[in-house]
């Protein structure tokens, strides 16, 4: 087999739709020689069937984040399909209502403590679920909205990322020893099933067409896919407790 990921086993989490970055991030890595296992939250038949869209059969595992038992039986769960694994994508990310567009001030810690969970705390857990089956030149890859600044309408989705972006790099420092890596890909905004739900999302659309120096199009995952694929990949054998930045130059412009 050929490609960039060549003989790679893969586990990515995070399909819910085909606009997901995760799925991209399959198909893509399928079509570089990757073997893909997908883990589902809840909707698991919506999952499954959004999984024959890509251009390899795989299975589909459920994996609820906060769930132990799941976290638990994963290792297990991964092995009924490959041997192991050389990387991991953690696409996940959700906050409760009160904790986006513009609820900063009032959202109650029960709210945060669940966008915490299931965004930051989570990277670490899926890390650890997956490290029995994974060896030196291991990748962990994680999603990020840039948490350098702080954004309208993302309030605790903010206060997350940013808590992400510090877990990847304590990751990266605590499997370092072991040979894996822990990198991230800040994405722009793309309208997927979770940017949806953030209340103004559009202010961050019109932001990104007016001023990224490359341009950017809102609908296009492949690039942010295309990145997650390289970090995977042995093409970043010294890179760990980076942010690689998949925003068509954003991030290096000045209002
Ligand atoms: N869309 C954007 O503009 C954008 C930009 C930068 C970063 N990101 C990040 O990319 C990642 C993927 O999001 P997306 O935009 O593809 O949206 P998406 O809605 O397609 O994916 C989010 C995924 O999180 C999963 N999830 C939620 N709670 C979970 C739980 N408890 N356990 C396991 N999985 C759970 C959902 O099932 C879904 O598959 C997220 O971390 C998101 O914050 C998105």
């Amino acid at each position: 087999m050929s490609g960039l990921l060549a003989g790679k086993r893969l586990l990515i989490t995070g399909v819910i739709t085909d606009a997901s970055i995760a799925f991209s991030a399959a198909k893509v890595a399928q079509e570089n020689g990757a073997t893909v296992v997908l883990t589902g939250f809840g909707r698991l038949s919506l999952v499954e069937r959004i999984a024959k869209r890509l251009p390899e059969p795989v299975p589909v595992i459920e994996l609820d984040v906060t769930n132990p038992e799941h976290l638990n039986g994963l290792a297990d769960k991964v092995r009924e399909h490959v041997d192991g694994l050389d990387g991991v994508v953690h696409s996940i990310g959700f906050a409760p209502q009160s904790c986006l567009g513009g609820g900063f001030l009032d959202a109650p810690w029960e709210d945060v403590a669940t966008a915490l969970h299931i965004s930051t705390y989570s990277y670490k857990s899926l890390a650890m679920a997956a490290l029995p089956l994974m060896g030196r030149g291991g990748s962990v890859v994680g999603l990020t909205f840039d948490a350098t600044q702080a954004w309208p309408v993302y309030d605790w989705m903010g206060v997350a990322k940013a808590g992400l972006e510090s877990a990847s790099r304590y990751l990266a420092v605590h499997l370092g020893k072991q040979g894996i890596r822990s990198n991230l890909v800040a994405a722009g905004p793309l309208r997927t099933m979770a940017a949806k739900s953030i209340p103004g999302f559009e202010q961050f659309e019109e932001a990104w067409s007016e001023r990224a120096p490359l341009g950017w199009d809102l609908t296009d995952q492949e690039p942010a896919a295309r990145a997650i694929c390289a970090l995977l990949s042995d093409w970043f054998p010294a890179t760990t407790g980076e942010v690689v930045h998949v925003d068509g130059g954003y991030h290096a412009v000045g209002a």
